[in-house]
């Protein structure tokens, strides 16, 4: 074998055994760089006779050229082969779910506390919210219950053992603390809405010792009844998703509200397991409300000569129920994961009055 056919074999396998680009290159350079071996030999044929050069030049120049075809081959092979291994390790798999299903549901409780919420902010209602253990004033007596008040009883009140001060705090038997609160801190014209959790030693099918009311306060010079009553229309028909209700008065007493004022709503019950609104020969009670009595909007820090306005509470639970075809209150609190699973709402859906409230 002559030198150059060693040569040759020698750089070819060196190109064969070149596992990526890098290690092409400098086999690459070893050949045909400036001092490349196949370079050198280039240089030797100026050095060479006439005739030499005849026989050599055209040798050198084709194991040359072979070279360089070999690097170009290799080099094409060894980018396919990087190309292939980055398209196996990238593969991603269309046919998975992009974002794993969400496990867990919204609580009809907190949906419906939701979708009142969305309703009444549609309405120009801000929310305000109170503490779980709230005063006894602000629970009782400035809401115009004073200590020894019948209306107490009614209550059923838990009690939290007294401060070291004397003084008594309970955990609050309705939302209308967060009227106290609010009048209190905030200027009219008032407008909130307060959902929230309530407290009261009872328990059966359709009373639970905790349970959610909604509460809401507007004060401002002129507001009046007939603004409460088309306020809480807005709220059924919005909030049970029917174009027509009817709503009926009822007189009633609160302490903290003069006059009081109970509202029902028409209903049909006649089919077994099914109720519809706004039709039927059936009332539903619907909220407690008033307006303000001027004893508390003077307790409260609010000028009973300048400023009125009304006042609604009601129970959200029950309105749970009924939209949600609930039969037992106490199913709410029993954290019963199947009973969640179905009566559960996606978490992802927020209820708005475009969007839809009960998705
Ligand atoms: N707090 C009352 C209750 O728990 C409900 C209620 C009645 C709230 C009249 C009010 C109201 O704001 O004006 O039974």
């Amino acid at each position: 074998m002559t030198d150059i056919q060693s040569l040759e074999r020698d750089i070819e396998s060196a190109i064969t055994a070149a596992a990526d680009e890098g290690a092409l290159e400098q086999v690459r350079v070893s050949a045909l760089g400036k001092k490349g071996s196949i370079s050198e030999l280039l240089k030797t044929l100026g050095g060479m006779s006439p005739e030499e050069r005849k026989e050599k030049g055209p040798q050198f120049n084709t194991l040359r050229d072979r070279i360089s075809a070999a690097i170009t081959a290799r080099k094409t092979e060894l980018q396919e082969q990087a190309l292939n291994a980055r398209l196996a390790s990238e593969r991603i798999d269309v046919t998975l779910p992009a974002r794993p299903e969400p496990q867990g549901t919204v609580h009809p409780v907190s949906q419906v506390l939701d979708e009142i919420t969305a309703i009444f902010a549609d309405l120009g209602f801000a929310v305000a919210e109170g503490p779980d253990v709230e005063y006894d004033d602000y629970n009782f007596t400035r809401l115009n219950i004073p200590p020894d008040h019948p209306a107490r009883q009614m209550h059923d009140t838990f009690y939290v053992s007294p401060q070291r001060d004397g003084s008594r705090h309970v955990l609050r038997t309705h939302t209308s603390p967060v009227q106290v609160r609010t009048m209190l801190s905030q200027n009219p014209p008032i407008r909130i809405i307060s959902p929230g959790r309530a407290y009261r030693v009872d328990s059966d099918a359709t009373h639970s010792p905790m349970f959610h009311q909604f509460e809401g306060l507007v004060i401002d010079e002129v507001t009046n009844l007939g603004h409460l009553k088309w306020t809480l229309e807005e709220l059924c028909k919005a909030f049970f998703e029917v174009e027509k209700v009817e709503l009926r008065a009822r007189p009633s007493f609160f302490p903290f509200t003069e006059p009081s004022v109970e509202w029902d709503l028409r209903c049909d019950r006649s089919t077994p397991g099914k109720i519809t609104f706004g039709q039927g020969n059936d009332w539903l009670e619907l909220a407690g409300s008033g307006m303000v009595h001027p004893k508390v909007l003077a307790m409260c820090g609010i000028d009973p000569e300048k400023y009125q306005g009304y006042a609604f509470g009601g129970g959200i639970d029950r309105l749970a129920m009924l939209k949600y075809g609930i039969p037992d209150i106490r199913s709410f609190f029993e954290s019963d994961i199947r009973w969640l699973k179905h009566f559960g709402f996606a978490p992802l859906d927020i209820p708005t009055l475009d969007g839809g409230l009960s998705r």
